[in-house]
């Protein structure tokens, strides 16, 4: 952990009460929020200062099923899997978007450039299936449209 991310976990610190256990998810959120991830650094500064094991706070993070371990890639690719997207074979797309990516969820791609999650209903259940890349939506997904997609976004980076 550099110096300048040590200084800023201190001042989520800061919020906080050394040792106050109820604190362990608002403190985990704003690192979140921070650096898009929580690194194993960070989860061992945070359970010296509310005394929690990190095996314990590993467990509890896994639990809420937000927190992510590992940075994202540079592109975030999240696949809806609610009612109505899993009723337009949202299932099928993951896993040609898995198979084409070379990634499974919660895996970033080698390149570091694609990182894969899915979620529960987006809200855009009309234009299902829906994914989002990095927060933008993109709707009435097939993997034909994912594809093309992608391309862009390798394009985009070059
Ligand atoms: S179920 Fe996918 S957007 Fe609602």
């Amino acid at each position: 952990m550099n110096q300048s991310m040590d200084n800023e976990i201190d001042s989520i610190f800061q919020k906080h009460q050394r040792n106050q256990r109820e604190a362990l998810i608002p403190i985990l959120q704003d690192i979140q929020e921070q650096y898009g991830y929580i690194s194993e650094e960070a989860v061992q500064k945070v359970g010296l200062f509310l005394a929690i094991p990190t095996s314990k706070i590993y467990g509890v993070a896994t639990f809420y099923d937000q927190f992510h371990f590992q940075p994202k890639g540079k592109f975030h690719i999240t696949v809806c899997r609610g009612t109505t997207c899993h009723l337009e074979e949202s299932d099928n797309l993951l896993e040609e978007v898995s198979k084409y990516l070379k990634i499974s969820q919660s895996e970033v791609s080698r390149d570091g450039m694609f990182s894969l999650e899915t979620t529960t209903c987006m809200g855009a259940c009309g234009r299902a299936p829906v994914i989002s890349v990095n927060g933008n939506y993109y709707e009435q997904m097939t993997i034909d449209t994912f594809k093309e997609l992608i391309e862009s976004f390798k394009q985009r980076a070059l």
